[in-house]
């Protein structure tokens, strides 16, 4: 007869919730009972525990077990709990008193061999331990790094579950985690190697000051993707909050280094218009992984070539670019990332790659057939959308160290976004890409008539459409904050029409 309870934790999408295992042991026909909502990889943790249990050097309680995870209707996925289920099974049975564990909670999955094993989400798992209450955790060895990313919580390193017997047992010490470097991330490429391509530079600034979606149009080799990889080193680094975020989601993709550290620069992520739709939205069997749309939230998604992408990952792009989350749908029901992403798309004039006019033999039918797949719902989030022309031989033999660094333009974008902060403060956003058409046409925001006169005309002419005219005035509130001045005058608005496909000729 004997009941023990230990602390252990369970992810939800980016969530961790607190985890309560508890164990009955009774007299009767040796059974190992899982009860809890535990799905098929809970059953599996049955035979791993028991492996572990009896290669750790402890003897397999010949006795009815009953475990219960707490609370009964939080989905349990993954192989996280292992280590809480062997040492409540251990204790349930006398063979382990838990007043040596400190009220620490557990993580880990046990290998057959009683090794501890690294699982995926350790630094979402420990910061909900944290919200929590808790104040002490255990896990693997391998996870340790990142599990101490974490403030407050004193982190212990196991690598076996001999260690953790010994520990709880003896009070023989498990291993501090390995001190994380904080290290400033590898410096990607800079805006510096771009030569020429004024506009391009430009509509580049604007989209990191307004963080406007941005698309990128071009013959081949115009630099278009140079400029997109080169966003993130123009981005304002993420806060302490976000940094958390974003290396949360990286951490249940798998997705972080050995001795991790916090995601201080803006992810980039350019999925190949060839990748599964699961790599690029999230899925997987047991606990789900995010992908590309979630590993870029708070930073860009680069579609590079994007006609290429199939109709259904653009229309993936939808949900993500409304609300900021993505779905991900699988058989075990849905789970949700965050997907809050700046969007940046790159396409050639036509499907042949041949790109000027001269070289392209294609009927004008199939050129636009080709540019037609990213129309509507999906052009119409695009704020900024401009045509680059190839680089000049003038440019390119040009002074290589007369270019702008990414660090002096980035100082312009920091200047912008806290002019636009201040303005829209009353607002539930602080950037303009995210400015409510309403706000934008409306007192004290509205622009003296002089100003909107030509976008009124063409929205009469029906060359302009509603949400277009919104765009407009989107991208002509970050050229004034990019330049420090109060208010777009006429001569912005245009040259906002102007960084328009379409609407500039
Ligand atoms: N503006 C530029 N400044 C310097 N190099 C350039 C520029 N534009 C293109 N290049 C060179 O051409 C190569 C191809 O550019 P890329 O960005 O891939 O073009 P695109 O994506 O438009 O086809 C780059 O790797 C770079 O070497
Ligand atoms: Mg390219
Ligand atoms: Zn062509």
């Amino acid at each position: 007869m004997g009941y023990a309870r230990v602390r252990a934790v369970g992810l939800v999408g980016l969530e961790g919730h607190a985890v309560t295992v508890e164990a009955h042991v009774a007299a009767g026909l040796p059974a190992l009972v899982l009860s809890g909502l535990p799905d098929t990889s809970l059953n599996e943790a049955r035979d791993r525990v028991r492996a572990a249990i009896v290669n750790a050097g402890e003897k397999w309680p010949q006795r009815r077990i009953t475990i219960n995870l707490l609370p009964a209707e939080l989905p349990k996925r993954g192989s996280g709990f292992d280590l809480a289920l062997a040492v409540v099974i251990l204790a349930g049975t006398g063979m382990l008193n838990l007043g040596g564990l400190g009220g620490a909670a557990l993580i880990g999955e046990l290998g057959l061999d009683g090794q501890v094993r690294p699982v995926r989400g350790v630094l979402p798992m420990v910061l909900a331990a944290a919200q929590s209450g808790v104040r002490r955790i255990i896990v693997p060895a391998e996870n340790a790094a990142e599990a101490s990313l974490v403030p407050g919580v004193q982190v212990r390193a196991a690598a076996t579950l001999r260690q953790v017997i010994e520990f709880v047992r003896a009070s023989v010490p498990l291993p501090d985690p390995p001190t994380v470097s904080d290290i400033e991330d590898a410096a990607g490429p800079d805006l510096s190697d771009v030569l020429g391509q004024e506009r391009g530079r430009f509509a580049l600034e604007l989209a990191a000051a307004g963080q406007h979606h941005l698309a990128l149009f071009g013959p081949p080799g115009a630099g278009k993707t140079m400029l997109a990889q080169r966003l993130p080193s123009i981005l304002p680094p993420l806060d302490d909050a976000a940094a958390l975020e974003v290396t949360a989601v990286h951490s249940i993709a798998g997705a972080l280094p050995p001795v991790p550290q916090l995601i201080r620069r803006p992810p980039f992520q350019a999925p190949h218009h060839t990748a599964s739709g699961p790599a690029l939205v999230g899925g997987g069997t047991g606990l789900a992984r995010p992908g590309s749309l979630s590993l870029a939230h708070l930073g860009v998604l680069f579609l590079d070539e994007a006609p290429h992408f199939g109709v259904s990952v653009l229309n993936a792009l939808r949900q993500p670019l409304e609300d900021g989350w993505v779905t991900v749908a699988r058989s075990q029901g849905c789970t949700r990332f965050p997907a809050r992403i700046q969007l940046v798309l790159a396409a050639n004039p036509c499907a042949c790659g041949t790109g000027n006019d001269v070289s392209c033999t294609c009927s004008s039918v199939a050129r636009r057939t080709y540019l037609n797949r990213l129309s509507g719902p999906l052009m119409d989030r695009i704020d900024l959308q401009v045509t680059l022309k190839p680089v000049g031989a003038a440019a390119l033999l040009g002074q290589p160290d007369s270019q702008e660094s990414s660090a002096q333009v980035l100082q312009r974008v920091i200047a912008a976004r806290q002019a636009a902060a201040e303005r829209w403060a009353g607002q539930e956003y602080s950037v303009n890409a995210r400015a409510t058409g309403a706000v934008l046409r409306c007192p004290p925001f509205r622009l003296p008539r002089v100003a909107t006169a030509e976008l009124a005309k063409r929205l009469d002419r029906g060359t302009l459409s509603a949400r277009g005219y919104d765009r407009v005035l989107r991208v002509a509130w970050t050229i004034v904050d990019l330049d420090g001045r109060i208010t777009p005058d006429k001569d912005d608005v245009s040259e906002a029409l102007d960084l328009r496909m379409g609407e500039a000729a």
